[in-house]
């Protein structure tokens, strides 16, 4: 998560330091906004998505499926990006949906009517008109446990995509990820602080939350919490193959967060990583 963040916060930087100082409290913050300032920068992501895809396929992905979307940042962004471009947004969560229409969609104004939000589970997806590209992004696809279950849900992905579409998934690691910390980074008005409160190495069962402290002393603990199973890359290159996606590469950033990523056959270990899975059908 740690290195994540640092890519995130360099690119942020510049803008954040030419921002009015605005006094937040846990009282006044919004949990949403903070974890977006925190976990996220959409432009970033949708860039490497495009490196991704130009990795294997020489024309323009258009249609995307954000699976657990949450507010629907990466599909606001994504529709941004390039006029033809469109975008549904899956998540449970009606409330977070609601929030992402009201704070990322309506204000694109014309282009909002490029994006779809669906309040659903993503085992339950319909295949749709076929989607260049699938994400599961932030770890979300760790909520299930069962192996059983993310092979449906990877089944459910494959079916639909487009012949020759792209799945992109990410994934966190390294013995740090497997002991209890936590793990404070300064967002100049607040700390972002990423709990990692239990990890079980006989079922990989992990507990995490996101925790917002503000400079004047006041604190938002809990404000998300993520009951998962922590995946390894080889567990899930195995069901993914077996979802049957025909090329499945693993990015990796080997310099350790200074965001050179690359398709790695192997690699050395380090104490924490984020990766992506990018797998073909
Ligand atoms: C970690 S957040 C991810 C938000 C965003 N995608 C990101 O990259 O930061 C996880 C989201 O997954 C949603 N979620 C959890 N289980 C789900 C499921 N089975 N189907 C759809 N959404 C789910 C939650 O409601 C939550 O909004």
């Amino acid at each position: 998560m740690s290195q994540k963040n640092k890519r995130k916060q360099q690119k942020k930087r510049s803008s954040r330091t030419r921002k009015p100082a605005i006094s937040l409290t846990a009282a006044t913050a919004d949990k949403h906004v903070l974890y977006q300032r925190s976990v996220q920068d959409a432009e970033i992501t949708q860039e490497f998505m495009d490196e991704i895809f130009a990795s294997r396929r020489s024309d323009r992905a258009l249609s995307l499926r954000e699976d657990f979307c949450g507010t629907a940042l990466l599909c606001a962004q994504w529709v941004k990006s390039h006029n033809e471009r469109t975008a549904v947004g899956l998540d449970l969560d009606r409330d977070t949906l609601n929030w992402g229409m009201a704070n990322n969609i309506s204000p694109l104004g014309d282009a909002a009517a490029r994006i779809q939000l669906k309040c659903q589970d993503v085992l339950d997806a319909a295949p749709g008109n076929g989607f260049d590209i699938v994400v599961a992004f932030n770890f979300s696809y760790f909520v299930f446990k069962q192996r059983q279950v993310m092979c449906q849900y990877f089944k459910n992905v494959h079916t639909a995509m487009n012949d020759g579409g792209l799945f992109i998934l990410d994934l966190h690691g390294g013995p740090d990820a497997q002991f209890r910390m936590e793990e404070p980074t300064d967002m100049g008005e607040f700390d972002y602080v990423w709990d990692q409160d239990q990890f079980c190495p006989i079922t990989h069962n992990t507990l995490c939350h996101i925790h917002f402290h503000f400079r004047d002393g006041s604190k938002m603990r809990n404000a998300f919490t993520y009951d998962w199973r922590m995946w390894t890359m080889p567990e899930l290159r195995d069901i993914l193959s077996e979802a049957g996606f025909s090329q499945i590469d693993a990015w990796f950033d080997e310099d350790n967060g200074n965001d050179e990523y690359a398709i790695c056959k192997t690699t050395e270990n380090m104490e924490a990583w984020v990766a992506y899975l990018a797998a073909w059908k």
